[in-house]
């Protein structure tokens, strides 16, 4: 503002970055109660469960494993790691082939990992997944 003392600009802009800072601290609190994934994929094959557990056109979070799997057709699967591209959380759940993140809102297609809603610009990683014995299995070697 014109002709406002130097120092009461310093005042007011110190006060607005101590609300940013502690915006972030809120933030990050939150997140760790909910928990960052380790690794965004699994390193090594795990088992998910029943085949028909991931409806026909629909999907299924596995946040344990921190994979969605989606399935489009009769006998087709595709896994993506439910881990959000934006800041680390696990997608808490899918509803209609959208998985939410929990932190800051985050929307992704199950179907193709792509980022429908941000902050996450970045698609979820395709993870590798096949049908063994009845079961779906993801992970590096599946
Ligand atoms: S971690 Fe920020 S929206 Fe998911």
């Amino acid at each position: 503002m014109p002709g406002q003392p130097a120092a009461r600009r310093t005042v007011l802009k110190g006060a607005a970055l101590a609300g940013i800072a502690g915006l972030g601290a809120v933030a990050c609190s939150t997140e760790s109660k909910l928990g960052h994934a380790q690794t965004p994929t699994p390193t090594a094959p795990v088992e998910l469960g029943a085949v028909d557990e991931v409806p026909v056109g629909g999907s299924k979070l596995y946040r344990e494993q921190r994979v969605v799997v989606s399935c489009p057709a009769a006998g087709q699967y595709k896994a993506f790691s439910a881990q959000c591209t934006h800041a680390g959380c696990l997608l808490d759940k899918v509803e209609k082939n959208e998985g939410s993140c929990p932190c800051h809102g985050s929307r992704f297609d199950t179907t193709t990992g792509e980022a429908v809603r941000g902050p996450a610009t970045v698609p979820l990683p395709a993870v590798p997944v096949k049908v063994e014995g009845g079961k779906l299995i993801a992970g590096p070697d599946a």
